[in-house]
């Protein structure tokens, strides 16, 4: 007999980065551009800077997504916080910063948001994120309805986000799915994996599942594909495209 499935409080759709492609990534602009879309849960990337401020960045240093150069981890908050994250995109972006975990966190629970926090840790510091991650998202959201999923790549982060605060939901992302990957899902009591979508099949969604745990594909652009994915049962998917993949479909 399959095991049951974990609850899953989650819109299906999921921006990626916040607005995916239509305005700068981790940013405010990209949490009003995924809103404005009518989306209803959103991904960003949460790591320490040099004085431990959870920020949003997706890179270990800063020059794809700012006019600064860089390793993040050797940049203050402030240093971080003074650069400009969104001219980069587009012009009618310029101006935008680098926010602070605590502010999007006070924006999506205003808004009635779900959030997907991926620790990405600054090299090196793969324990100590998790750490902050998990304790800071406890204290964020503990009044919330739907509490954050947390995800990583990284086991490490992991494994410390899971012992700082067992009670938030995980998932594990992986760039290929490993031989292993139940194992690695009891191991940190997580409650969804997370595959690139190009190693999403039917076979795939049903043994997922049937072992009790929650599939999500990253990162799907193509509509027809979406559609496809979730027509198999994948419990999200996170998408750039919100323009073209309507959250409503
Ligand atoms: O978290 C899902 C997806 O965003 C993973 O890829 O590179 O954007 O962190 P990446």
């Amino acid at each position: 007999m399959d095991t049951p499935l974990p609850a899953w409080p989650y819109p299906r759709l999921i921006a990626h980065r916040g607005g995916g492609k239509l305005a700068p990534e981790n940013t405010m602009a990209a949490m009003r551009a995924g809103a404005g879309h009518g989306y209803r849960m959103f991904e960003y990337d949460v790591k320490l800077s040099k004085d431990n401020a959870l920020i949003l960045l997706h890179d270990d240093d800063v020059d794809r997504t700012t006019d600064g150069h860089g390793p993040a981890s050797g940049m203050t908050y402030a240093e971080l916080a003074a650069l400009d994250a969104g001219a980069w995109h587009s012009p009618a972006y310029a101006g935008a910063r680098i926010p602070k975990l605590e502010e999007v966190a006070r924006y999506t629970i205003e808004q009635g948001i779900a959030s997907n926090v991926e620790i990405k840790p600054c090299p090196g510091r793969d324990s100590e994120t998790g750490t902050a991650v998990a304790l800071a998202v406890r204290e964020l959201w503990r009044d919330a309805a739907v509490p954050p999923l947390l995800s990583s790549f990284s086991e490490v982060a992991l494994a410390a986000a899971h012992v700082a605060a067992p009670q938030l939901p995980r998932g594990l992302l992986v760039e290929q799915i490993p031989m292993d990957w139940r194992d690695r899902l009891v191991q940190h009591d997580c409650i969804a994996l997370n595959v690139n979508q190009k190693d999403v099949t039917p076979e795939l969604v049903k043994m997922v599942h049937a072992a009790g745990y929650r599939l999500t594909a990253w990162t799907v652009n193509d509509p027809a594909r979406a559609r496809q994915l979730l027509d198999w049962g994948v419990d999200g998917i996170f998408t750039d495209e919100l323009a073209a993949i309507r959250p409503d479909a």
